[in-house]
């Protein structure tokens, strides 16, 4: 594997990340119909959500970079589910470009994460991904996790 470095990502980052965003959820309209295909590069979407993450010292925001260039990222932060006894860290999201998938650039991220996240006094990892996302479903479970519930949705 080329020389992948994770780090913390900076608070000048947002483009970053927002342009991250776009290029790892490419194929994302086709597990949810109704998806906001503008989200990332939005100033009330992505432009918010990576500004507030970034500065928020509850959450990890994270990198992965081959040659100084950004091929991936991590995105959590504090989840409050007050009827449980666990302090959670949701892993909002993450992915890797997908020219440069299937080579541990995400176990690498998620391992980093888990290090963190374990320092910060979190104490279990909450993720939610897409129904029909076999390869990210799979990919969590590899990484250590196990079905807990299940979303569904109608249209009215
Ligand atoms: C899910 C996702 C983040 C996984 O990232 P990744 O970098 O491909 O993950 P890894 O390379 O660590 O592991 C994936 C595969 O590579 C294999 N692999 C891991 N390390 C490897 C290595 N050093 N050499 C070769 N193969 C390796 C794994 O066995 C695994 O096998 P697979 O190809 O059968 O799936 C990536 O597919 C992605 O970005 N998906 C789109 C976004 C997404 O769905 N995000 C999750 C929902 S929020």
């Amino acid at each position: 594997m080329a020389d992948v470095v994770v780090r913390f990502a900076r608070q000048d980052e947002v483009k970053t990340l927002q342009d991250l965003n776009d290029e790892v959820f490419v194929d994302n309209s086709k597990y949810d119909p109704d998806l906001r295909l503008d989200w990332a590069q939005s100033v009330d979407g992505g432009q918010q959500y990576f500004t507030e993450l970034v500065n928020n010292p509850d959450s990890i925001c994270l990198i992965a970079e081959i040659d100084g260039e950004p091929v991936g990222y991590l995105a959590a932060g504090l989840k409050e589910f007050s009827y449980r006894l666990s302090k959670y860290v949701e892993l909002e999201n993450m992915g890797v470009s997908p020219q440069h998938r299937s080579s541990g650039i995400g176990t690498k991220l998620i391992n980093r994460f888990y290090e963190l996240a374990k320092e910060r006094g979190y104490q279990r990892v909450y993720v939610n991904a897409y129904f029909l996302n076999n390869k990210a479903v799979e990919f969590y479970r590899r990484c250590g996790f196990s079905e807990i519930d299940i979303s569904l949705e109608k249209a009215l």
